[in-house]
């Protein structure tokens, strides 16, 4: 291998401008716009759907790094079967939007039923009431009740936000033994991605609220479609005409500068897109990392808000065992107390079960927080060993073989993502929110020329996929508003920013919502 020194940079230093002259046109290209979509994941998708349908704006353009859209929606072949790496449930049904493009598009899912669980602790089945058994039972049906409704009190007397630690101590929850640790995992850092130390009260119960409860229906639905979860955005993105011309897949942006008239994208192939208004839909993670140069900086107030809130890590890791193996239970789900370590292998997944994936030889364990950072960093063989070592815990030295396939996604390695998705860690308040998706370019509304949306600009459903298709269409409504109308809201907006945000009273709207549902679906 040749190493670079400062003699082999002299040459090539003379020959640039030579190559310059002989390739002016690919390397100077300037492709005008008048919206700029950057990333075409869900909230990408959606804000393009809803320029295009609901506001009449064809000139648009979606810029993509991956080789497809759907962002975070990925799936993996493992075998014959293909496995969600990224988000794999539709969360709260009812009015959720995803529910209903699922439904729309016939995107496999079944219901996964939360209370079908066997439990595991050191000495392997925990029986049918066994203590691990006992504190998920006592933390579902008896603190959690007290914590949703104190910490809805917190909110309205104006008292500050604590800790979900904090909360739960002050509700007789003390986590002391290996079993509590497991029962509060599993109803709460795994579904925010980070343990109740990291999380604040106040957002976890609200985030619990809006989507379990608030969507009318609070059933859970694993999909499990062979052609992916990410048909949802695919055939979303396909209803836009020309979709394949108004996007531009596998272009790395590398930096962003914005005006009071215009945003300009370069990308690491040397592609400089010009648009009047861009939305910005890189995640939590990517703006932390100051992986996209922005100019000039962004504001301290948004820089502020993107170092305070957390991108938690979720690590989904999955086996192939030859199905004439099956050692496992038709559960679908087995909790694991570890005696040691909280958090260590807690939550597994058959997917070789009836109405799932049958005959697949599939089984998944779920690492959170620290955990899956520490798994992210080490390599298949070293993963793999610990996840068969608890296996066997769970089900006998000799009953469990080596599989025929190991592998995982690494989320919090990835310079696209960084990590899974927002939790709100304790004292994060509704001006931070405001902030991180605030847009910028201009002093005051009629100039803002760089929007930014994504799943962590949800203000209550940031985390999730219904959060994320929000936010693209609330903010298309405000691009479209400046383009259009000089700023000034239209009810499209004004609807879609209701849908979103669901902090303002939506009842007087009741008709008129519904008869806007369809639009989107
Ligand atoms: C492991 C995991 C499990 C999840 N589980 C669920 C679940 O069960 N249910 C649920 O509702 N939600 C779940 N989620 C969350 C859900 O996937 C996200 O909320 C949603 O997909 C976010 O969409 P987005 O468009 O805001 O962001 P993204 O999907 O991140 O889209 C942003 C896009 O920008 C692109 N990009 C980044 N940097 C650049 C660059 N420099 N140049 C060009 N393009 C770039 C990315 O490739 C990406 O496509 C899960 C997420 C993960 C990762
Ligand atoms: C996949 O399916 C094909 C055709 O049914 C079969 O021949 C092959 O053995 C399967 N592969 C695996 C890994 O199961
Ligand atoms: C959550 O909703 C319940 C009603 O279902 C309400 O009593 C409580 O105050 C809410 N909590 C928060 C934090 O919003
Ligand atoms: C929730 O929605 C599902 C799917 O439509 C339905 O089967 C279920 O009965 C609903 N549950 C409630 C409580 O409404
Ligand atoms: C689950 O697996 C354990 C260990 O193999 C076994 O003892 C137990 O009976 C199984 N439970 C069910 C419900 O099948
Ligand atoms: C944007 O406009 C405001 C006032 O209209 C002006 O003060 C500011 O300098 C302008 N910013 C840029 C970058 O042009």
């Amino acid at each position: 291998m040749v190493r670079p020194s400062k003699f082999s940079m002299a040459p090539l230093s003379v020959l640039l401008p030579l190559f310059q002259f002989l390739a002016p046109v690919a390397s100077q290209q300037v492709i005008e716009t008048d919206v700029l979509i950057l990333g075409g994941g869900m909230t990408g998708v959606s804000a393009a759907h809803s320029l295009y349908h609901t506001h009449g704006i064809e000139d648009f353009l979606i810029v993509e790094a991956r080789h497809e859209l759907g962002g975070r929606v990925q799936d993996h072949q493992l075998g014959n079967y293909s496995v969600e790496f990224g988000a794999n449930w539709i969360q709260g049904l009812g009015d959720n939007p995803i529910w209903k493009l699922a439904e729309k598009y016939g995107v496999k899912n079944r219901y996964s039923d939360w209370k079908k669980i066997d439990y595991f602790t050191e000495r392997g089945w925990d029986g049918e009431d066994g203590p691990l058994s006992r504190a998920v039972d006592r933390y579902e049906e008896e603190v959690y009740p007290q914590i949703v409704a104190d910490a809805g009190r917190r909110k309205e007397l104006g008292m500050s936000d604590l800790s979900l630690r904090a909360g739960l101590r002050m509700n007789g929850w003390t986590a002391s033994t290996p079993e509590e640790w497991t029962a509060e995992y599993f109803l709460h850092d795994w579904e925010s991605g980070e343990p109740p130390v990291q999380s604040s009260y106040i957002k976890s119960v609200e985030s619990y609220n809006s989507t379990f409860v608030e969507s009318g229906n609070a059933t859970n639905n694993i999909v499990i479609d062979q052609a992916g979860y990410k048909q949802v955005i695919l055939r979303h993105a396909a209803e836009i005409p020309n979709i394949n011309q108004k996007v531009h897949l596998n272009e790395v942006i590398t930096s962003v500068s914005y005006t009071n008239s215009s945003v300009t994208a370069t990308t690491k192939s040397g592609l400089t897109i010009r648009a009047k208004k861009a939305i910005c839909t890189f995640s939590l993670g990517v703006l932390q990392h100051s992986d996209v140069t922005f100019s000039p900086q962004l504001p301290s107030s948004k820089l502020e808000a993107i170092a305070n809130f957390h991108m938690a890590t979720y690590t989904k890791i999955f086996a192939r065992f030859r199905p004439e193996d099956k050692f496992w239970n038709e559960t679908e789900f087995w909790l694991y107390a570890d005696p040691d370590e909280r958090g260590y292998y807690p939550m597994w997944q058959p997917l070789d079960i009836p109405g799932f994936l049958p005959g697949s030889g599939i089984v998944f364990a779920t690492l959170t927080g620290q955990q899956a950072i520490r798994a992210e960093h080490q390599s298949d063989e070293e993963v793999k060993r610990e996840f068969l070592a608890v296996l066997r815990r769970l089900y006998g030295e000799d009953k469990v073989p080596e599989p025929v396939e190991f592998t995982f996604p690494r989320w919090t390695r990835d310079p696209l993502f960084r990590g899974t998705f927002t939790n709100c860690g304790a004292g994060v308040t509704t001006e931070q929110q405001e902030a991180l998706k605030a847009p910028v370019g201009g002093d005051h509304d009629r100039e803002r020329t760089l929007w930014f949306a994504g799943e962590h600009t949800s203000r209550k459903h940031f985390g999730y996929l219904h959060g994320a298709f929000r936010e693209g269409r609330s903010s298309a409504g405000e691009v479209a508003d400046c383009l259009l109308r000089g700023c000034q809201q239209s009810e499209e907006t004004l609807i879609a920013k209701r849908d979103a945000e669901e902090f303002m009273d939506l009842s007087h709207l009741g008709k008129r919502k519904r008869m806007y549902v369809p639009d989107y679906v």
